[in-house]
C-alpha cells in the first residue's frame, strides 16, 4: 500500500508530478493557448461582477490561499483577503453578493471551512470550493467546485493535496484572466508553458533528497529555527515552517524577512538556523539584506533558491539548495518541496511517526 516507500508522507510527496499532471489534465486547450475549466457552472457576466474575492481554509490549504491571494491579484486584478477559517467566521466579514468565496479543503469536511461556506452563502455569496474529495460536504455544498486529482492523502501532513490546491489556482487565476482580458496572451501562453514544465522540475528536486536528508539531521538537533521570505516566498515559508512543527515537534516560526528586526531578530544567536526562501527575483536584493541581518547575529542560512542565481547567493549564506527555474509566480510549486522532505527526514531522524504525528488529525470535524 505504501508502494516500496517507507511511510505515507515520503510516497504522497513523491506523487506529486502525477497529482500535478492530473489537476491539469483536461483543464488545457490542446494547443496550450488557454485554461477551461469546464466544470464551472458560473457565467462569464458574473466573473466579470466579481468585485474581490475571499479565501477561507485552515493550516496547509489555508497557506495555499495565501498564494491563491497572489495568483488572483496578479492575473485578473481583483482584490483578495485570504482568512483562516475559524477568524473568519467570527469577525463579522463583509460579504456581498459580489465577493466570491473560494473555500479551500483536502478533505472538504473541516468544520470550520464548511461552517465559513455556509455563512458565505447566506450572505448571498457563490462559493467556489477546491477540495480533494467528491461528493464531501464542502464539495456538495459549494456552488462550483474544482476537485484536486491528488488521489487519497493519508499522510497526516498534507504534501501532495497542497501544491494540487496551488495547481487549481493557477488554472482558476487563468480562467479568469481568459474572461477578463486581463493578461496578455503571451503571458497566459508563457505560465501554461511553466505549468506544464513543473512535473519534471519536482522529479529533479526529488533526485536531490539525499542532500535535504543531510540538511535535516543537522537542523534535528536545534531547538528551534526560522524560515523566511517575501511575497509568495513567505506564504512557502509558512507551510514549510508548519510541516515541520508537525511531525517532527521541532518548534519553528515562519516570518516575512523585512518584518524580523521589528522584533524577532532578537531570538537569532549563534548556531540558530534560518531557511531563507529566496525565488523573487524583484526582491532578491531586499531578501537578501535580511539574510545578512540574520548571518551577523550568527544564524547557520539555508538558502532555496532558483537555478541560475545560485552563485549570487551563495555568497550570502552558507549553504544553498537549487531549485529549477520557472516564473516568480510558479515558485511555490516547486520550493515547497525540498521543505516537504526536511522536515520528513528531520521527523526520522527523531524517530517520530512521520505520518501520525502527536495529537492531530488527518480530518478536522470539530470547531
Ligand atoms: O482537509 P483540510 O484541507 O480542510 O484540512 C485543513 C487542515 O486541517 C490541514 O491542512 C492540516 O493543517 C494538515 N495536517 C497540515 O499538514
Amino acid at each position: 500500500e505504501k508502494a516500496g516507500f517507507d511511510h505515507f508522507m515520503l510516497k504522497e510527496i513523491h506523487e506529486q508530478p502525477k497529482a500535478y499532471r492530473d489537476t491539469m489534465r483536461g483543464r488545457i486547450s490542446d494547443d496550450g493557448k488557454s485554461v477551461q475549466l469546464k466544470e464551472l457552472t458560473m457565467s462569464e457576466d458574473y466573473i466579470r461582477s466579481i468585485r474581490k474575492v475571499h479565501i477561507v481554509a485552515c493550516g496547509t490549504a489555508y497557506h495555499a490561499g495565501l498564494v491563491g491571494k497572489s495568483v488572483i491579484e496578479s492575473l485578473a486584478h481583483i482584490p483578495v483577503e485570504t482568512d483562516v477559517a475559524s477568524e473568519y467566521r467570527y469577525r463579522s466579514p463583509i460579504i456581498t453578493p459580489d465577493t466570491l468565496v473560494i473555500v479551500v479543503s483536502q478533505s472538504g469536511e473541516t468544520a470550520d471551512t464548511l461552517a465559513a461556506l455556509r455563512e458565505a452563502r447566506s450572505h448571498g455569496a457563490r462559493v467556489l470550493a477546491i477540495t480533494n474529495v467528491v461528493g464531501s460536504s464542502v464539495a456538495r455544498e459549494a456552488d462550483d467546485v474544482i476537485i484536486t486529482w491528488a488521489g487519497p492523502e493519508i499522510a497526516v501532513a498534507s504534501t501532495k493535496a497542497y501544491t494540487s490546491q496551488l495547481i487549481a489556482f493557477y488554472l482558476f487565476g487563468l480562467h479568469l484572466a481568459g474572461v477578463l482580458g486581463s493578461q496578455e496572451r503571451a503571458t497566459v501562453e508563457e505560465l501554461i508553458a511553466g505549468l506544464h514544465a513543473l512535473p519534471e522540475q519536482v522529479e529533479q528536486i526529488l533526485e536531490q533528497a539525499p542532500v535535504l536528508k543531510q540538511v535535516a539531521e543537522s537542523i534535528s538537533h536545534h531547538r528551534s529555527l526560522f524560515f523566511i521570505g517575501r511575497g509568495v516566498d513567505y506564504a512557502v515559508a509558512q507551510e514549510g515552517s508548519l510541516k515541520l512543527k508537525e511531525i517532527s515537534y521541532i518548534h519553528s516560526e515562519a516570518y516575512a524577512a523585512g518584518e524580523l528586526k521589528h522584533g524577532t531578530l532578537a531570538l537569532v544567536e549563534e548556531g540558530v538556523p534560518v531557511i531563507a526562501l529566496v525565488t523573487q527575483e524583484a526582491l532578491y536584493e531586499k531578501t537578501l539584506s535580511n539574510i545578512k541581518e540574520v548571518k551577523a547575529r550568527g544564524a547557520h542560512v539555508l538558502a532555496v533558491a532558483n537555478s541560475g542565481s545560485e552563485h549570487e547567493i551563495a555568497k550570502s549564506v552558507d549553504e544553498t539548495f537549487v531549485i529549477p527555474r520557472t516564473l516568480p509566480l510558479l515558485t511555490p510549486a516547486l520550493a515547497v518541496v525540498p521543505l516537504q522532505l526536511l522536515s520528513y527526514y528531520a521527523s526520522l531522524a527523531l524517530g517520530h511517526d512521520v505520518d501520525k504525528p502527536r495529537n492531530l488529525a488527518k480530518s478536522v470535524t470539530v470547531e
